[in-house]
């Protein structure tokens, strides 16, 4: 429970206070927040933006000690849990970079990490930039809805046993379609043997807040959390935290995080996106009524997608899966194989005809994201897709076609990455080491690392997802993925 006011928005207010003053601005931002500088931008986002887009170090914002970014920032520790908390304006994105160089401290040059194999691209340039090496630990996957979920106990609890060397450990909880890991389980194991353990909790940034939304990681053990606050915390898009834990390696991690966040983060963070921050903060940790109703909203959601004849909801599934322990009621995934349609087919037409944007799509599914605090319109929702119905019946779907071997690690990926390259077609790809990440979506989980032989079966995997409806390899070179970015 938090011990602060968090009704105060201190980085917040003297932002405000500085932009209602009379200042005559000679230095940047160039526009000097003025009408007859930069005319067109106060004319689209209005004086009151303008005049709050001030540059870093100014006195009475976040200059000197105990600043009011610095309270900020102590507010947010303390609504989170956290030993310590940082603001970061370049997303979960640059979390996650910052704790692959972070963890990369603790086993210095060379090292290992334990990590979920469909980690999230930037932990994967986390590795690269930071030289470290993984141990992958493979996710379950639904092979009918397209997607991946996390890791269990037992295989985390193997993956340290095989490798007692690793210095750290990086899962992903809440899945993106809301599947929960367990924390607490994989967080013991981790400081049985050692190392600390991040949770790329990009999508759970409101855990935490509301008893009936998961346990916020931190409370679970975690000693790094990744929260794209602007996901589901309801801070403006790029905007994120990075927080520390209270457990074993508090302090150590404190003080690299300290040093190692300049490396990632532009001089002149933006005052709008940190306001942001310090005021999704604030209504989070006072929102408890608001949080309460989008909970009753999406909850009237899936009873109605229950209630329909050709739709079905996902995560009544979850309970087959033996890594998932909760899931987070304000990600609603919703099984539209039996409209006749696939997943993406229904998404673009949702947004197109309808006017309805979703948040993600496979061959069989959508989910719905319900920010915290927004009583969505079902009956909307759901006319919409009734109105989607095909006489033809269901979806095929691609399950069949299981994931490929992962492809044995014969570089470093960093190594791999900066190594002189050539792009070849797929015959002459075989054998060779990829200088590139590939991942065929659905699942989504990387098929190819940078450093990894590509074999055959990969090969075969990769063009096969790319030819299916609504199927796409990230990273690839091109959308037919008949060329490879390979080590000389
Ligand atoms: C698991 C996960 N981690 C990190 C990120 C990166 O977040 P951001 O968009 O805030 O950079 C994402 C983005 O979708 C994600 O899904």
């Amino acid at each position: 429970m938090p011990s602060l006011d968090q009704s105060q928005t201190p980085y917040a207010d003297a932002l405000d206070v500085y932009a209602q003053r009379d200042v005559l601005r000679l230095n940047v931002p160039g526009h000097n927040a003025r009408r007859d500088v930069a005319d067109r931008l106060v004319e689209y986002f209005g004086q009151e933006v303008v005049n709050r887009d001030v540059p870093p170090l100014l006195p009475g914002i976040d200059s000197g000690e105990e600043n009011p970014l610095t309270r900020a920032r102590e507010l947010a520790a303390d609504a989170w849990g956290a030993h310590a908390t940082w603001f970061l304006t370049n997303g979960a994105s640059q979390a996650n970079r910052l704790a692959a160089l972070a963890i990369a401290q603790f086993g210095g040059a060379n090292s290992s990490v334990i990590a979920q194999r469909s980690a999230h691209s930037s932990f994967i340039d986390g590795l690269i930039l930071s030289g470290l090496s993984p141990r992958w630990v493979l996710p379950t996957v639904d092979a009918h809805h397209g997607i991946n979920h996390g890791i269990s106990v037992d295989d985390f609890r193997r993956a340290v046993e095989e490798n007692p060397d690793a210095c750290g450990a990086y899962i992903i909880s809440p899945s993106y379609f809301g599947a929960v890991a367990d924390i607490e389980g994989i967080a013991a194991v981790a400081h049985d043997a050692g190392m600390p353990l991040i949770v790329d909790g990009a999508w759970g940034a409101h855990f935490g807040f509301h008893p009936n939304v998961p346990e916020n990681p931190l409370a679970l053990g975690a000693d790094v959390l990744v929260s794209s606050t602007h996901k589901l915390g309801g801070s403006l898009t790029q905007s994120a935290m990075i927080h520390v834990g209270n457990g074993p390696f508090a302090d150590r991690l404190t003080d690299i995080l300290n040093r190692t966040l300049p490396l990632t983060q532009s001089t002149s963070y933006s005052s709008l996106l940190l306001a942001s921050l310090d005021i999704a903060r604030s209504a989070l940790a006072t929102g408890h009524a608001a949080i309460e109703r989008s909970i009753a909203s999406a909850e009237s959601l899936r009873v109605a997608v229950r209630e329909h004849p050709r739709l079905a909801v996902v995560s009544d599934g979850f309970d087959r899966f033996s890594d998932i322990v909760g899931h987070d009621p304000l990600h609603v995934s919703i099984d539209v194989s039996g409209l006749g349609r696939t997943g993406l087919e229904v998404r673009n037409t949702l947004m197109t005809e309808f006017h309805i944007e979703l948040e993600i799509a496979t061959d069989t599914c959508v989910v719905a994201i319900v920010g915290p605090g927004h009583e969505i319109d079902s009956a909307r929702l759901i006319a919409a897709l009734t109105n989607l119905v095909k006489d033809s019946g269901s979806t095929e779907t691609s399950e069949s076609h299981s994931l490929p071997p992962v492809g044995r690690a014969a570089m470093q990926p960093r190594d791999a990455f900066f190594a002189p390259s050539e792009i070849v077609d797929a015959a002459h790809a075989v054998g060779r080491v990829s200088a590139d990440t590939l991942a065929a979506y659905p699942p989504g989980i990387p098929n190819v690392m940078p450093g990894e032989v590509i074999s055959a079966e990969v090969l075969e995997f990769l063009a096969y997802t790319a030819a299916q409806r609504g199927g796409y390899v990230r990273g690839a070179l091109t959308p037919a993925v008949d060329t490879f970015r390979v080590v000389i």
